[in-house]
């Protein structure tokens, strides 16, 4: 079996040929072992060669959520959001009114509307069916208070960051000292 580096390689077959125990009994944990790491299990195998040394790191992504909630989203999960808020609490109309990182978060009591406390939707219970949500009527599904939305950064204010798909945020912050480094394609890949 043969996995080209440098390029998207994908692994098909019939049901039951062996594709998911290829790659997470075999391959994975056997990358991880030759990168000096000890993998939780090892599936028998022959022999793992090629240009190893090229391999920097692996990861396993699976379709576990990334995080517990609704809350966790690629930023927060990254971390690059930490960077955002601190970015937004610089802003001179956030100085003025004494707003910190935290008031950018829509998981503290601090910036989060607290109607739907930051969820930016509010559930409601319906006896025999499923649950509903509907959009919260104070930030309209904004998830911020007013006072934190009137902060704007390049004319765009924390809720729509946060709405930002990764291609538009790579051109939104790209020239922002600390946060652009984060999304040039090196970094992200390399
Ligand atoms: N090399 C192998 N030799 C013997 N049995 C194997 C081998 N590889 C996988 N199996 C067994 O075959 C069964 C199916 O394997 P696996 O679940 O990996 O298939 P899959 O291709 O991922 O299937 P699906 O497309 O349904 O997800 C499992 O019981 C697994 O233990
Ligand atoms: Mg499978
Ligand atoms: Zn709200």
């Amino acid at each position: 079996m043969r996995f080209p580096l440098d390029v998207l390689t994908v692994v098909t077959g019939v049901s039951g040929s062996g594709k998911s125990t290829l790659v997470k009994e075999i391959l994975y944990p056997a990358l991880l072992k030759s990168l000096g790491q000890k993998p939780e299990a090892l599936g028998e195998y022959e022999s793992l060669e090629g240009s190893l040394r090229y391999v920097k790191g692996v990861e396993m992504v699976d379709q576990n959520p990334i995080g517990r909630s609704t809350r966790s989203n690629p930023a927060t999960f990254t971390k690059v959001y930490d960077l955002i808020r601190d970015l937004f609490a610089q802003q001179p109309l956030a100085r003025q009114r004494n707003f910190t990182p935290a008031h950018f978060s829509f998981n503290v009591e601090k910036g989060r509307c607290e109607t739907c406390q930051g969820e930016g939707k509010i559930r409601v219970e319906m006896q025999f069916m499923a649950d509903v949500f509907l959009t919260c009527e104070t930030c309209q599904g904004k998830r911020f208070k007013k006072e934190v939305l009137e902060v704007n950064f390049q004319e765009k204010d924390i809720a729509e960051v946060l709405e930002l798909t990764i291609d538009e945020a790579i051109v939104f912050l790209e020239h922002i000292p600390r946060l652009g480094p984060l999304f040039s394609p090196c970094s992200m890949w390399g």
